[in-house]
């Protein structure tokens, strides 16, 4: 039996002189954020062959796929504790025993796409065997499975840094270049080393934060406010933690390689419908990737109603790809948040209440920098209330409640 901390084949694994500036061949993948579904926040390592085929066909019958989710992501568990004994990748054996090609067929033939999650490290943060001197043969192995999307995580040693994720998440690209398959390539760098600087020329999406989890607020994980502070916290983010960090990069946000705001929560927990709304506003409008983390089988309809609300999906795939901004002048801290931004033949403005209870608001969109003159044309999105003629937001809003704005130009 091969043993994880083998010494790793040099066969074709090309180190060394990395390149690290030039953009990742991102664009045709990832012209807009990649929309799906991940197996970890619902499933964590606890699903097989049939979990993954339920929820393929959940995809499809609960209309999913139809509003834009076509990847199917096997987060860790779809993998072996130990490589074959000739040290390739193979599916755990027990719960994938019939490995991942006709599972990969089924999902092509339903209009799917399969992505598998791997590691940049000796093991996956679930001590499956990573990637780190493997990437060449690993990755060919995933084009030969037929996969279209890898998640790549950050555990597994390094804690020296004596090989800084920028070399480690470069390999791997390479590798998926030369594996003869377009493959999606997701960095999982947990936010940790300012991935805003380098991320965009390694990955299609990295993440920029840790852990989410299915809180909306939660002052005792990822506590810090500020992006330095926020980058040694690993995980337990809420919602609102990581909104908060996003205040400081959205400005990092570019076409072809997305600040990945982690999976939805939407559907997880127990958030009100106000709070879901909020979340997958902001996700949508800060172009995250959107992934699904709800288990499809017991979803509410209320996440359902939130997850497909197509004017809202439209917005994050909106072909300019420009995230909103923290528009601080309008905010009141701790109170109301006023984000705004472009999107073709017009704008978006949110605005939300960040209160446990209800407030009035009154927002002049002249006073958002977005050269609004005159009174403009504008639909709330989860209302889908239209105006013809507005000049500002005027409105009564629920406990932690965002009203949506598109506006027409
Ligand atoms: C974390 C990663 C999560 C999930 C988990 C699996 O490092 O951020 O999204 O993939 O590993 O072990």
């Amino acid at each position: 039996m091969a043993l994880n901390c083998e010494l790793p084949p040099d066969e074709g694994t090309i180190r060394g002189e990395i390149e690290l500036s030039r953009g990742a061949t991102a664009s045709k993948l990832a012209q807009t954020p990649q929309m799906g579904f991940n197996t970890w926040n619902s499933f964590k390592g606890n699903y097989n062959e049939s979990t993954a085929n339920q929820i393929a066909s959940l995809l499809i019958s609960l209309g999913l796929k139809d509003a834009g989710y076509n990847y199917l992501i096997l987060d860790e568990g779809w993998s072996d504790m130990a490589r074959t004994t000739d040290g390739y990748l193979q599916s755990n054996q027990s719960t994938f025993s019939n490995g991942i090609v006709p599972l990969a067929e089924r999902v092509h033939d339903m209009g799917l796409k399969l992505g598998l999650y791997g590691d940049s490290g000796i093991l996956t943060c679930g001590f499956r065997p990573g990637s780190w001197g493997y990437e060449e043969r690993d990755a060919r192995t995933l084009a030969s499975w037929g996969v279209d999307y890898w998640k790549y995580d950050n555990c597994g040693g390094f804690q020296a840094m004596s090989n800084a994720p920028q070399e480690r998440f470069a390999v791997m690209r390479d590798a998926l270049e030369r594996s003869g398959r377009e493959i999606f390539y997701s960095v999982c760098e947990w936010g940790f080393q300012f991935p805003w600087h380098w991320g965009g020329e390694i990955g299609h999406s990295y993440r920029m934060s840790g852990d989410i989890t299915a809180t909306f607020i939660n002052e005792t994980g990822c506590p810090c406010k500020t992006a330095y502070c926020l980058n040694t916290g690993y995980a337990g983010c809420s919602v609102t933690s990581i909104l908060r960090k996003m205040r400081e990069i959205s400005v990092y946000q570019k076409p072809g390689h997305w600040l990945d705001m982690d999976m939805l929560e939407v559907g997880v927990g127990s958030m009100t419908v106000y709070m879901e709304q909020t979340h997958f506003a902001f996700w949508a409008a800060l172009k995250s990737p959107l992934i699904i983390g709800a288990d499809l089988r017991t979803l509410r309809n209320e996440s359902l109603a939130v997850l497909t609300n197509r004017d809202v999906i439209a917005i994050n795939q909106d072909s300019l790809g420009e995230p909103v901004h923290f528009v601080q002048g309008v905010s009141v801290e701790g109170a109301l948040q006023v984000w705004a931004g472009e999107v073709k033949g017009g704008n978006v403005v949110l605005v939300f209440n960040e209160k446990s209870y209800s407030q009035d608001v009154d927002v002049s969109l002249k006073e958002l920098g977005l050269g609004i003159q005159r009174p403009v044309r504008a639909k709330e999105l989860w209302s889908g209330k239209s105006w013809g003629k507005i000049d500002r937001v005027k409105a009564e809003l629920g406990a932690y409640q965002t009203l949506v704005f598109r506006i027409t130009r």
